[in-house]
């Protein structure tokens, strides 16, 4: 099982980035920590960073066909971003949505996402470990 993990805006800053919020882990250590899990289940990860929509518009087309699921974190895209969320819902895989915070103690505007109803679920509030746990569900879903 291949598994793209996709990285909005602002995410490459995580460590510095309002760590009150997002905390101080950055996003080289998600990754790798999110690499580990993976590897002992046997399931592969790519990773893409972007803080351009097109960027990952485009790093979506160029994994049609060769992925069974995506992880991603929109970003602030998770709110207005209709490009990629018609790119996500094109790729015909399941998609789980994880937010760091929990959107829905924090402004309104974070409130709603685009993403959400075509994604199989969302993890939100969890911190860098909804990333793992996002991986557990594809395993057990594998297993299944
Ligand atoms: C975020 C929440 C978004 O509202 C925000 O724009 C982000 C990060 C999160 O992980 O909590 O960039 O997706």
């Amino acid at each position: 099982m291949h598994l793209l993990v996709l990285q909005g805006p602002n995410l490459n800053m995580l460590g510095q980035r309002e760590p009150t919020i997002y905390g101080s882990t950055t996003l080289a250590d998600i990754h790798s920590a999110m690499s580990e899990r993976a590897s002992a289940a046997g399931i592969e990860l790519s990773f893409v960073q972007s803080n351009h929509e097109g960027v990952l518009v485009d790093t979506l087309h160029a994994h049609y066909g060769n992925i069974q699921g995506i992880i991603i974190n929109p970003g602030a895209l998770t709110h207005y971003g209709l490009s990629l969320r018609d790119g996500l819902a094109l790729m015909d895989v399941p998609i789980i949505e994880v937010h760091l915070s929990n959107v829905y103690a924090r402004e309104t505007f974070r409130h709603h996402s685009v993403v959400a109803a075509i994604a199989q679920g969302q993890i939100s509030g969890l911190g860098w470990h909804g990333y793992l746990y996002a991986i557990d569900w594809f395993d057990q879903r594998k297993q299944a």
